[in-house]
C-alpha cells in the first residue's frame, strides 16, 4: 500500500470506534443514513483521488451545495451585485437561523440558510425545472461527472421545509428574492438533495483549491478570483457557529453538511472529503471532524 493510502487508512481506523453525536433526523430520509459510514478521499494538484473507507456510498450533498451555487452566481452577476443580496460576515448563529440585516433583510452569508436561498434566487432560470438543471449542471462540472438529485431525499425536504419556506417568503418581502419564492425554495431542496459520492466532494474541493480549474477534467469551473473568495468565506463561516474553533482546532477552510459530509482543503495542494452521518450540536460530522483534525496534524496542514 502507498503511504498516502496507508496514512488515511489509519486515520480512518483510529477514529472508527468514535460514536458521538446522532444522525439528522429532522428530515425523514436522512434519518435512515447508516450511522456506520465511515469514508475519506483527497485530490491531488493532477486530479489524482485516494479515497478509502465507504468510497461508493451515495449521500444528498445537503449544504456543502452551499459554496458551489454562491461560487457560480458569483462568477455569472460578479461580486457587487451578489453581495447586494447577501453579505459575508459570519453570522455566530445555527444554519437555519434568521439571521437578516435589519434595514435591508440581506442575510449574513450565502453558507446559512437564508443567505443560501437567497443565492439560489439569483441563478437564472424562468421555472423550477431550469433553475434546478442549472444548479445540477454546475454541481457536476465542479464534481467532473454528471450528477442526479434524489428524489425521495427531495420530496423529504420540500415536505418538511416551512422553515425554509418561511425564510423564502421574509427574503420575496425584503426584495432580496425575486418572483416566485417557491421557485427558489424548491430549487434549494434540489440542490442539497443531489447524490455525491466522496470522491465527488474531494474533487470538487480541489475545484475550489486550485484556483477553479477542476483537476480532473481540467476546465476552468469559475475564475481564480470567485475561488479566493468562495475559500475566504469558507475559512470564516463555513461551520455555522462552529466555525472559531474549527479553525482553531483545524485550520483549513471547509463546509459540512447535516448527511455527514464534510468539505475542506488546503489551497494549492489538495482537495479532501470525508463522510460519516453522526452530527454534533453544531450540525458537522463528529468523526467527520476528528478525521481532518488528525490529518491537518498529521500533514502539518493548519494554514497558520
Ligand atoms: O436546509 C436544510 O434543512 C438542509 N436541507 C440543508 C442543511 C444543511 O446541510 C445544514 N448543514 N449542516
Amino acid at each position: 500500500m502507498d503511504p498516502v493510502t496507508q496514512l488515511l487508512e489509519d486515520v480512518l481506523a483510529d477514529v472508527r470506534g468514535e460514536d458521538a453525536g446522532a444522525v439528522a433526523d429532522y428530515i425523514p430520509e436522512l434519518a435512515r443514513a447508516d450511522a456506520s459510514r465511515l469514508a475519506l478521499a483527497v485530490t491531488g494538484p493532477a486530479g489524482g483521488t485516494i479515497a478509502v473507507g465507504d468510497a461508493d456510498a451515495e449521500f444528498s450533498i445537503q449544504s456543502i451545495s452551499k459554496p458551489f451555487v454562491f461560487a457560480l452566481v458569483l462568477d455569472a452577476l460578479g461580486r457587487d451585485e451578489v453581495l447586494r443580496h447577501v453579505g459575508v460576515e459570519p453570522s455566530g448563529e445555527p444554519f437555519n437561523a434568521i439571521s437578516l440585516e435589519e434595514s435591508t433583510g440581506r442575510p449574513a452569508n450565502p453558507l446559512i440558510n437564508a443567505g443560501a436561498i437567497a443565492v439560489t434566487g439569483l441563478v437564472p432560470g424562468t421555472d423550477l425545472e431550469e433553475r434546478s438543471a442549472r444548479i445540477v449542471a454546475g454541481l457536476s462540472a465542479f464534481a467532473g461527472r454528471s450528477l442526479t438529485v434524489d428524489e425521495d431525499v427531495y420530496a423529504s425536504e420540500s415536505a418538511t421545509g416551512e422553515r425554509n419556506r418561511a425564510l423564502a417568503h421574509l427574503l420575496r418581502s425584503y426584495d432580496i428574492l425575486h418572483g416566485d419564492p417557491h421557485v427558489s425554495v424548491e430549487a434549494y431542496f434540489r440542490q442539497c438533495a443531489t447524490l455525491v459520492t466522496v470522491t465527488d466532494v474531494s474533487v470538487m474541493a480541489g475545484t475550489l483549491a486550485f484556483g477553479g480549474r477542476n483537476p480532473v477534467t481540467g476546465e476552468k469551473v469559475i475564475s481564480a478570483r470567485t475561488a479566493r473568495d468562495v475559500v475566504s468565506l469558507m475559512t470564516s463561516c463555513g461551520m455555522y457557529d462552529g466555525s472559531g474553533s474549527w479553525l482553531l482546532r483545524v485550520g483549513l477552510p471547509a463546509k459540512s453538511g447535516v448527511s455527514g459530509g464534510i468539505l475542506a482543503l488546503a489551497p494549492s495542494q489538495f482537495g479532501v472529503a470525508v463522510m460519516s452521518p453522526r452530527l454534533d450540536v453544531h450540525g458537522n460530522s463528529t468523526r467527520g471532524r476528528l478525521v481532518l483534525e488528525r490529518l491537518s496534524d498529521e500533514l502539518g496542514m493548519h494554514v497558520f
